[in-house]
């Protein structure tokens, strides 16, 4: 479908829905239980309101950014996400060509539907990341991370919020299952053939602890970033072990229901980080606003996840490509319209909390 009328993220949603079976839109779409996180996560950056600069001569304006020290052009990255072949049968494939052409990087999911050399032999210019889940094997977790440092993945980014899968109701109602022209590509051959599903996977670690990023560090010379931290004092002890990064996120509301907003757990943990490494953000960001209120609240990037996949659905590569374009016209007009030129400028005075705005009353 032409997806080039539509005017935002969230128009693609409705019509991705029409096009998709009811399990696979709702495999993708849904938070567990209640779906309270992941309502909050969109609409907390609602609740955050801006204090704009107004002359500063600001018509050239720059997105270029550093993210564990490596150079962007835009703070935006991919999330991990399973299973893209459900969405697109160019699944992986079209997402990592649509990020390699608009300079972004993807972060491919262990789940995935194509395997990660497979994603890296197609687009040999990209900087993208590998997400892993430990698997309870520490082999072959590490033969795992082996194969992305050898084919020139920048970093693994350990996903750390899934011991357990969340209680997704309308999987279970829709029977959710990998169809069965799908594999995941990246599982030990012994596991796919034996049929076992990432869905109920027993190969994945349930008895994570903080001393596996220590690990993990022993046994790669990329970057380990941590994702699905949410408390300040996790994000303490993560660096301890020795992460290089940490991602703020709530899995996209898929895991546990009722924890906070991300946007709302950032503050603590930027605080606690104090800058020793560099903090992502991902969940509920729709808008280029809110790309700039995470940035302004410390985030040095944020990842983007369902409406990719939407895009995805509806368009393939073209449609990924439309969702990153319109993102990224957003971020540039919100810095225009706050007085911003670079990265460096979206500060958190651009934020009118409530102290703020009765410390600048009186
Ligand atoms: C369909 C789907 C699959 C996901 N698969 C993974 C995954 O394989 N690994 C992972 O770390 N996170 C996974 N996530 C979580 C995303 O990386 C990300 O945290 C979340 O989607 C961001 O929120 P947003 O969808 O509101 O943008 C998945 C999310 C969705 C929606």
């Amino acid at each position: 479908m032409d997806t080039s009328k539509l005017l935002n993220l969230r128009e693609f949603e409705p019509l991705a829905r029409e096009q998709l079976s009811q399990m696979i839109f709702e495999y993708y779409a849904s938070g567990a239980n209640d779906d309270v996180t992941l309502s909050a996560n969109q609409s907390a950056y609602q609740r955050i309101l801006l204090r704009p600069h107004m002359m500063t001569g600001n018509a050239q304006r720059s997105m270029k950014t550093t993210v564990i020290g490596q150079p962007m052009n835009i703070p935006i990255l991919i999330a991990p996400m399973a299973y893209m072949k459900m969405a697109h049968p160019d699944g992986e494939y079209a997402m990592a060509r649509a990020a390699l052409s608009h300079s972004i990087s993807m972060i491919v999911s262990t789940t995935a539907t194509v395997a990660l050399e497979d994603v890296a032999a197609a687009v040999p210019n990209a900087a993208n990341w590998f997400q892993l889940y430990l698997y309870k094997d520490r082999a072959a977790a590490r033969a795992l991370v082996e194969r992305a440092e050898s084919c020139g993945y920048k970093a693994i980014v350990l996903t750390v919020d899934r011991p357990v899968l969340g209680r997704r109701e309308a999987d279970i109602r829709n029977n959710f299952a990998l169809p069965s022209n799908m594999e995941i590509k990246n599982f030990p051959a012994e596991a796919n053939r034996e049929g076992v599903s990432a869905y109920h996977a027993p190969i994945f670690e349930d008895n994570l602890r903080w001393s596996d990023v220590s690990w993990l560090k022993s046994i790669t010379r990329l970057p380990v970033l941590v994702k699905g931290v949410l408390r300040g004092d996790d994000a303490r002890l993560a660096i301890e072990r020795g992460a290089d990064g940490i991602i703020v996120s709530n899995h996209g509301g898929r895991q546990l229901d009722g924890a906070l907003a991300t946007i709302d757990a950032l503050p603590d943990v930027v605080q606690a980080v104090d800058g020793v490494v560099d903090v992502l953000i991902d969940g509920g960001i729709r808008r280029g606003t809110d790309v700039l209120k995470a940035l302004a609240r410390g985030a040095k990037a944020v990842l983007l996840g369902r409406s990719l996949l939407w895009g995805l659905a509806l368009n393939g590569e073209t449609g990924v490509g439309h969702v990153l374009d319109l993102i990224t016209q957003e971020l540039d007009l919100a810095m225009a319209l706050c007085g911003c030129h670079s990265i460096a400028d979206i500060t958190p005075d651009l934020l009118a909390d409530e102290k703020k705005i009765f410390q600048n009353s009186v």
